[in-house]
């Protein structure tokens, strides 16, 4: 029999629940056994507003026999993220897991963008990131378990034209994966990251005659997973959507080494097309990692190995 990916005793907060991906991975979560805490504040698609959007996942969930408690704080602010988790403890005791979905949108070219641009868009999704996972950390090392699980987008990973401020968010939480997942390997507690494609008031319009293959659903089985103790995986960054699952990764290249002395800038001019080849690329599982490629290179250059 295939291993089944079980959460029941298992508690989960996922943040910006009360529609779309968020929505798709509570459901999906309660529908494993897992406590989960829905947390929105329910606002428009720029971060305005509020409404009961929280509240009617946990009534879904509850209607399909399920488990789950709303909390309409916001992740913006330290205060908000603290009561989030606190939610979760007070309603569960625990714990288990932190999906950090909850995300707006302000799309604007840098010319065009205002204050309120950039900071409501870094305070959602990358600060918000740290709001719920500084209070909900010390549950999961106290554990000893613990599974967090980020959403990143390609338009961070790869850009996207009118969302720098959104992509910048977006790539700053991949840096957070990547030392949390070192910090949190030897207290049990993996980090991973999704980079989702869904059909959501967020992509209304832009996913064209395929959209209605892009179920949030697909993603919230990914989520679910990662979200697991059956997850093994840490520090990987999963693209999902349309039932399409693949793998995204930073690598880095042996490069051009110019040798003891430094290079001239006529020197790195005439050696781009070997500085920038990809052959013979290695993916790191760490910066020490990439030291240690550097250490190499040098030390066979100067006859130590
Ligand atoms: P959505 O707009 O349907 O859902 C986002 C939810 O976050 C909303 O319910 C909203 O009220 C909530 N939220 C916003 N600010 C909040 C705050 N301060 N505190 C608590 N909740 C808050 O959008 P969708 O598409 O479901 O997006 C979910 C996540 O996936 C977002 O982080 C988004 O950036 C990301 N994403 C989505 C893609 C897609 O194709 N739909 C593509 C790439 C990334």
């Amino acid at each position: 029999m295939s291993a089944r990916v079980d959460l029941s005793g298992r508690v989960v907060v996922v943040t910006g629940a009360g529609n779309g991906i968020g929505r798709a991975h509570a459901l999906a979560l309660a529908e494993r056994g897992a406590s989960v805490v829905v947390n929105d504040l329910g606002g428009t698609v720029e971060g305005s507003g509020a409404s009961g959007a929280a509240e009617q996942v946990v009534e879904e969930i509850a209607k399909a026999g399920g488990t789950a408690a709303a909390s309409t704080d916001s992740v913006a602010t330290a205060e908000g993220g603290a009561a989030v988790i606190r939610t979760a403890v007070d309603a569960f005791g625990r714990v288990d897991a932190v999906i950090h979905n909850a995300g707006i949108l302000r799309d604007r070219t840098l010319a065009k963008m205002g204050d309120d641009d950039v900071t409501a868009v870094l305070d959602v999704h990358l600060a918000g990131a740290f709001n719920v996972l500084r209070p909900a950390w010390p549950h999961m090392v106290e554990r000893g378990y613990g599974r967090i699980v980020l959403t990143s987008s390609s338009s961070g990973l790869f850009g996207n034209f009118g969302q720098s401020n959104y992509g910048a968010a977006k790539a700053g939480l991949v840096g957070l994966m990547n030392v949390l997942a070192l910090e949190g390997a030897r207290r049990g507690i993996l980090v991973n990251t999704i980079a989702p494609t869904a059909a959501t008031r967020m992509t209304e319009g832009l996913l064209g005659e395929l959209a209605d293959r892009f179920d949030p659903r697909h993603v919230a089985a990914v989520a679910t997973f990662l979200a697991s103790e059956q997850c093994t995986l840490n520090r990987h960054i999963l693209t999902v959507g349309g039932g399409r699952v693949g793998r995204i990764f930073l690598g880095v290249t042996p490069g051009w080494y110019s040798g003891p002395e430094p290079a001239s800038p006529d020197d790195i001019l005439a050696s781009l097309d070997d500085i920038c080849s990809l052959d013979g690329f290695i993916v790191p599982d760490s910066g020490a990692d990439e030291v240690t490629l550097l250490q190499r290179v040098l030390s066979s250059d100067s006859g130590t190995e």
